[in-house]
């Protein structure tokens, strides 16, 4: 198996406040690997140890401990940065260039000719949705948003395999963040590697194959999206979904059948059951009150419930 990413054991600790004397320990063993050719998930709340992470990859900041290898070379060899890209959390650019200013002055980072530079700036800031009378205005009069596409353009402008976003979707309208969807998509497309912090939910729904979450610097849990959401599911749980009855009225019906629990929802109410063979009990109570059954499904976690468990201690 292709990893691109490899982290074992990573540890870092800040030192903080007056005489640095108190200790931060922000990542605590973190032990992580990323194959190549997927969109990976690395979610986590505020705080979480996400940036911190990404930074050691990026060999901007260095572990206490651990080791971290990136494209197999360990993150203390610069020479691998040309291979991949990376897009900062609120990037912050020196703001009296303009938007092709920027993309050509990264073009000569990585040597390319002047057609090539503006061959790339135009495709890429095409792509991430800058119009084209915005390309010659200076970044200080950009928006939020219009700066992370910025950063988001300037990231891939020496064409990697392998890119770091720390939270793209932030700053973004509606409509950026469908932009930023589909170009993270279409790199895939190319067999590029996308590692992604993020707090939207439907967006790492929408895109990740796997996600890691981190809680207070350590692995909270890890794997295909679709495996951690369904694990917890005893498997043969329904939700029922009725509408024209109040949940208060047939709650003591309901609980009568063993593990089965009730929600009350703005129309009617949620009934789950753990087994399926109690659904015809549940079924008879409703058209008994008279209720209209609009909905059964299986009973899963989602992510936003996977989440908040595996975030909060
Ligand atoms: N330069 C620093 N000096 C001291 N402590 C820091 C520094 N940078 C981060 N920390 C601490 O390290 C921990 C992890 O921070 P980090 O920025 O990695 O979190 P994050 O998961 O990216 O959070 P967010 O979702 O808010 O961006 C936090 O407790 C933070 O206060
Ligand atoms: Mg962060």
């Amino acid at each position: 198996m292709d990893y691109v990413v490899e982290t074992e054991g990573l540890s870092k600790e800040y030192e903080t406040g007056f005489l640095k004397k108190k200790r931060n320990l922000a990542l605590d063993g973190l032990s992580l690997s990323v194959k190549s050719g997927q969109i990976f998930g690395f979610l986590g709340g505020n705080g979480a140890g996400k940036t911190t992470t990404i930074k050691i990859l990026m060999g901007l900041i260095f572990p206490t401990a651990g080791t971290a290898r990136v494209l197999g070379k360990d993150v203390a060899n610069v020479k691998m940065h040309s291979r991949i890209g990376y897009c900062p959390e609120s990037p912050y650019f020196y703001d009296y260039l303009t938007a092709n200013e920027l993309m050509d002055y990264f073009g000569r980072l990585f040597g390319l000719d002047a057609a090539a530079r503006k061959a790339k700036t135009d495709a890429l800031l095409t792509e991430v949705g800058i119009a084209e009378k915005d390309r010659r205005r200076q970044l200080r009069k950009f928006s939020k948003g219009m700066l992370q596409r910025v950063g988001i353009a300037q990231s891939l402008i020496n064409d990697p395999e392998l890119v770091f976003f720390d939270e793209p979707m932030s700053g973004l309208d509606p409509v950026g963040r469908r932009d930023i969807r589909d170009l993270i998509a279409n790199l895939k497309h190319r067999g590029v590697t996308v590692f992604m912090s993020t707090h939207i939910l439907s967006d790492i729904e929408a895109l990740c194959d796997e996600v890691a979450i981190l809680r207070g610097g350590r692995l909270a849990a890890s794997g295909k999206l679709s495996e951690l959401l369904a694990k917890d599911n005893a498997g043969r749980a329904l939700i029922v979904e009725v509408q024209g009855v109040k949940a208060d009225e047939i709650r003591g019906a309901v609980e009568f059948i063993s593990g089965a629990t009730i929600e009350p929802t703005p129309d009617g109410a949620n009934i789950q059951i753990i087994d399926e063979s109690d659904l015809d009990a549940v079924l008879d109570l409703i058209r008994k009150n008279h209720g209209r059954l609009t909905r059964v499904e299986p009973a899963k976690l989602s992510l936003e419930e996977l989440f908040v468990r595996d975030t909060t201690a």
